[in-house]
């Protein structure tokens, strides 16, 4: 606690205890400065004045603001004094899983999501530990789970804190005392649904959406009073079954977009990441996801444009009514999901005021779209895109040569998106968006034969075609990079090359900054206006969160959390190893002067030892073992096996023991509690010697080729 507290701090407390128990507080005391922080008091009632005003000494919800421009006004730190920026804490967050959140700062308090949904509440200015809620989300609901078992965020209301959970509930916690308040499932049957997005926080409502469509489900967005958790509406993305009737004029509209049985593996189109919202026009913004299966042939073989897949939809906060959406890809086919970070800024175009959403989605094209209508402003592609020519004046894109049906198609961008969720900024003082880049391709190739396999991913995609992976008939010339785009022009203003991809979200500050940390494990800031770097700090693993900013007693912080893992360490393989990073989650804090050092990362595994176990299988045993591997294992361990310096293991380095207990591991259990799932549903005995004969061969392969 700081020594000019206590008294300060008592008629505080006083004044948060009232505002607390008559939740209504029509104006909120909002302090003239944070308040200290403390675990059982200083705390302000989080309400709709407070976030719609987003005072920039906070950060009190996912984006910033409503507007989710993730651009602070504070100026405590500027070009003139940025490289003076040292260290002022990190909290250890005890994992080598995944970082994707963004920290909340409110009244002192820095709330930060980690792996496996736990939430930590720190002291803001020191770092100091305040209390940790965990979910205890079962580790055998990894499986259930497509891209690492990540949270992106958490949403403050009133004396609560919201979280989604992986395995689905939604979760309120109290600020005070991090113990629960109240918690709700928000799955639909015991279909794969896992939640790894940001909740916010409108009129009273959390809002969350889910995800799980590359395994299959039906998406939908909810909305839970803040205080009860009672569910208060429910919209749906995509049509169900026509014979149970539709839930809304929406959904009927929908249907004549579908064709077939889309409804038996759940259609997809799950809101996984982003929502905002315009107060003023009461409209509440959501960005819907890829179909399941990812092939369009297999979910609707009669063609159709399959709404709202990939859609920024826009719904009354109160009611979950649609009121005008835009398809971003149409028909999509190559897990282009439009749940990518949607920004409102009102921006001067062709001489008009227009109050617009952006967005850079996975498909390639940067949108600006009027968001008071709906209407089509403008598209242009923002990196390489072989998908699509270009975007029409009606909105709609022009494809080309997509089909994939009877022979394997190279195509950018890949299904990582040549943008996915780390988030953008938008600075005001420059008119630019910030956001990182990867200009990657993929094979699609089409599996005839795939059918609907409960607890299984159900993409439709053929494991065949990976079968050539990091070789050069996959077409593996990649490039990531940093983009300043002007969304006027639609056009590019500059680019900083990063290592590899997954790179860090953006924040704008003040005049001229941008800060982002990198997938190589550093945190950089920049000047806005034209890229030029201007310092640098190592962070010890790597960075894809985006940062925050705030301010306590007249100085400013800029935070982090970090950690290596997730979607593209995972299963990038020697693209994501490049980053020369491993796991190893922490928030980081820094401020002008801080002298606190930097906790060193995990040293790089070494050179792949020679394998000393053998299985007897087969070739086409060991062939069968491979496809299997990519299709259920890949995700995890990496293509080819090899590793991106996740926190999962690389299989290539398995020693002698862990190999005599492999069958035991993939088909019983063995490991389950720490996230290693139990393939006994889908695997027998045969085929997991085939998947272990095929991973001791590529860790030969990984063993001669550290030695050439
Ligand atoms: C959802 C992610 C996930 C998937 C999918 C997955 N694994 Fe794992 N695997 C893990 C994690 C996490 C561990 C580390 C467990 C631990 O720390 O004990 C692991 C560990 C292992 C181990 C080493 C256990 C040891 O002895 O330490 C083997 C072998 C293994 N996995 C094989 C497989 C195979 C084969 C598949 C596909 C059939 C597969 N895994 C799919 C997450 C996954």
């Amino acid at each position: 606690m700081k020594s000019d507290a206590p008294h300060r701090l008592a008629s505080r407390i006083a004044v948060a205890a009232l505002c607390l128990a008559f939740i209504a507080c029509e104006t909120p005391d909002i302090p003239p400065e944070a308040p200290p922080p403390s675990a059982s008091g200083g705390l302000f009632a989080v309400d709709d004045a407070r976030l719609r005003a987003a005072d920039p000494k906070s950060w009190l919800s996912h984006g910033g603001s409503y507007a989710e421009q993730r651009y602070s006004a504070l100026d405590g730190i500027r070009e003139d004094n940025v490289g003076r920026l040292g260290l002022a804490w990190s909290f250890d967050l005890q994992s080598d899983r995944g970082v994707e959140g963004t920290p909340l700062v409110a009244d002192g308090v820095l709330y930060a999501t980690g792996p496996w949904s736990v939430l930590h509440a720190l002291d803001a200015a020191t770092g100091e530990h305040l209390w940790t809620y965990d979910p205890e989300v079962p580790r055998s609901y990894a499986r259930s789970i497509c891209c690492g078992v990540v949270n992106r965020g958490a949403a403050l209301y009133g004396d609560k804190v919201f979280i989604g959970t992986l395995d689905g509930r939604l979760v309120a916690v109290d600020r005070r005392s991090g113990k629960l308040a109240w918690s709700t499932s928000t799955v639909e049957g015991d279909r794969p649904y896992s939640i790894t997005g940001a909740p916010r926080v409108v009129e009273g409502k959390v809002i969350i959406g889910n995800a799980g469509a590359d395994l299959g489900v039906r998406g939908y967005v909810s909305a839970y009073d803040a205080e009860t958790g009672e569910l208060a509406w429910r919209t749906y993305t995509v049509p169900g079954n026509p014979a149970l009737g539709f839930e809304s004029p929406a959904m009927e509209r929908a249907a004549a977009t579908w064709t077939g049985e889309w409804w038996k593996a759940g259609g997809g189109g799950t809101v996984w990441d982003a929502l905002a919202y315009d107060p003023e026009l009461r409209l509440l913004y959501v960005g819907s996801g890829n179909g399941t299966p990812h092939v369009r042939w297999l979910r609707s073989p009669g063609g159709g444009d399959n709404l709202y897949l990939a859609s920024i939809l826009a719904l009354r906060p109160d009611t979950g009514e649609l009121v005008w959406h835009y398809q971003t890809t149409p028909a999509e086919t190559w897990d282009y999901t439009a749940t990518q970070h949607m920004l409102l800024a009102d921006l001067e175009i062709d001489g008009r005021l227009r109050k617009v959403i952006m967005q850079a989605p996975k498909n390639g094209f940067f949108f600006v779209v009027d968001r008071e209508t709906g209407e089509f402003i403008s598209a242009e592609p923002f990196t390489e895109v072989s998908w699509a020519s270009h975007v029409g004046p009606d909105g709609r894109p022009v494809e080309v040569d997509v089909d994939y049906r009877s022979q394997a198609k190279f195509m950018r961008p890949s299904p990582y998106g040549a943008h996915s969720w780390p988030p953008m900024s938008f600075h005001p003082k420059t008119g630019l968006v910030y956001f990182p880049v990867r200009n990657m391709g993929s094979i699609y190739a089409m599996d005839a034969g795939w059918e609907y396999t409960p607890g299984d991913w159900n993409t439709g995609l053929a494991m065949s075609a990976f079968e050539n992976f990091g070789s050069d008939a996959d077409g593996g010339r990649w490039e990531a990079f940093l983009l300043a785009w002007d969304p006027v022009a639609q056009r590019e203003v500059w680019r900083v090359p990063h290592v590899t991809a997954f790179n860090g979200g953006t924040l704008s500050v003040g005049e001229d900054l941008l800060f982002e940390g990198t997938a190589d494990g550093r945190f950089v800031a920049y000047r806005a206006s034209d890229g030029t770097p201007l310092w640098e700090s190592p962070v010890g693993t790597g960075v894809m969160a985006a940062p925050v900013t705030y301010e306590i007693d007249g100085e400013q912080y800029v935070a982090v959390a970090a950690g290596w893992g997730a979607s593209f360490a995972l299963s990038g393989g020697e693209a994501a190893l490049k980053a020369g990073v491993r796991g190893g989650g922490r928030v980081l804090a820094w401020k002008l002067d801080g002298d606190a050092v930097v906790p060193p990362g995990r040293p790089p595994l070494g050179p792949v030892p020679a394998p000393t176990y053998q299985v007897e299988a087969s070739s086409a045993e060991r062939r069968r073992g491979m496809l299997l591997y990519q299709g259920k294992c890949s995700t995890c361990h990496g293509p080819g096996a090899i590793g991106g310096g996740s926190g999962v293991p690389d299989l290539r380095y398995l020693v002698a023991g862990q190999h005599a207990l492999f069958e035991e591991t993939v088909l019983r259990g063995l490991h389950s509690a720490n996230g290693m799932p139990r393939f006994d549903d889908l695997l027998d005995a045969e085929e997991v010697r085939g998947i272990q004969s095929w991973v001791l061969e590529q860790a030969q392969r990984g063993h001669d080729a550290t030695r050439e």
